[in-house]
């Protein structure tokens, strides 16, 4: 069994793309700018987008945090995303999800421009993903792909069963690994909480994505000898012996199913720092695109 590295992984795309903007400063080119929205104070969104930020200035963008109190009207929120989209300064618009009830989600992430949609949400996005033209790809399921990658994986001809089928990680991660690409060429089921058989798709998959948010879901009794297994769930269960009164858990009980598989990630170290580096990749593209033009 070989653990699926993320911290890693992640550390080497941001020194890579730290390479790229030291020489963006050295020809005198403007630097990527991201610019993350932060709606109310929920813990985790704060940890999300703090982690985003520095990740930012570790490699050398410009970032900009803007927070609103969780009683923000949509109106001025979509307000706030317009003058995003006209900041020629800004590259990249991130709004961190969940949003109040009262905000649409809908309309928050169709107000973004398609050309700085860096979470990759909008339609315009989604419709080139499916088309397989170059685009912003959902960072969750791009971090996945690349490290994949990085591990020389080769999925070509694999079953593969994604439990989920969020627009944020689940569809666009059946998508991908359907593509006609590498990492891809995958036969893939997408399964929900209608599906009837999970238990025995999983058991033929070669390779199962676990992004229900259901805490140590798949267990080991679901799982094939040599099954590549990648775990995206991130849930806060309370646990008192923590210092900060919670544990993070998977998807997966890492414990049962990881003497059984190929390859696996880890939950904390594999999905979530790939979903930083995915997202600074598509930051970076978002700048380098409009030098382009
Ligand atoms: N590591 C990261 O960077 C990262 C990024 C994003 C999300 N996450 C984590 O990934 C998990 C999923 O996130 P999400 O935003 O995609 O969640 P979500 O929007 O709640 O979607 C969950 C999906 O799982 C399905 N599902 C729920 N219970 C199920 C069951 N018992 N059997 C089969 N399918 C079931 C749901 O089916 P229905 O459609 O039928 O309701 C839905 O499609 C969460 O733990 C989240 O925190 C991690």
């Amino acid at each position: 069994m070989q653990i699926l590295d993320g911290n890693l992984v992640s550390k080497a795309t941001k020194e890579a793309l730290t390479l790229k903007v030291a020489q963006l400063k050295a020809q005198g080119k403007k630097v990527p700018h991201l610019a993350a929205v932060l709606v109310g104070n929920n813990g985790a969104s704060e940890t999300y987008v703090g982690a985003k930020v520095k990740a930012c200035e570790e490699i050398g963008y410009k970032s900009t945090l803007l927070r609103y109190d969780d009683d923000i009207s949509e109106f001025k929120l979509l307000e706030a995303i317009e003058g995003l989209n006209n900041d020629p300064d800004v590259d990249g618009i991130l709004v961190q999800l969940p949003l109040p009830k009262h905000i649409s989600d809908e309309k928050v992430i169709n107000t973004i421009a398609a050309s700085k949609d860096v979470d990759g949400f909008h339609p315009i996005s989604v419709g080139k993903m499916v088309q397989g033209l170059s685009t912003f790809i959902p960072a969750t399921p791009y971090g996945i792909m690349l490290l994949l990658k990085h591990y020389n994986i080769d999925t070509a001809g694999k079953q593969a069963v994604v439990i989920g089928r969020s627009n944020i990680v689940g569809r666009p991660m059946s998508i991908l690994l359907s593509a006609n690409t590498n990492p891809g060429n995958c036969t893939v089921t997408i399964c929900h909480s209608h599906t009837k058989n999970l238990k025995e798709l999983c058991l033929s998959a070669d390779i199962i994505v676990a992004a229900l948010g259901r805490p140590e879901f798949v267990k080991e009794d679901m799982v094939k000898e040599g099954a590549i297994v990648i775990d995206v769930g991130i849930s806060r269960v309370p646990d008192a012996t923590k210092k900060k009164g919670f544990a993070l858990k998977g998807d997966v009980n890492f414990a049962e199913v990881s003497p059984k598989c190929s390859f696996i990630t880890p939950v904390p170290g594999g999905v979530g720092p790939m979903t930083i580096a995915a997202l600074m990749q598509n930051t970076y593209k978002a700048c380098e695109d409009k030098n382009v033009l």
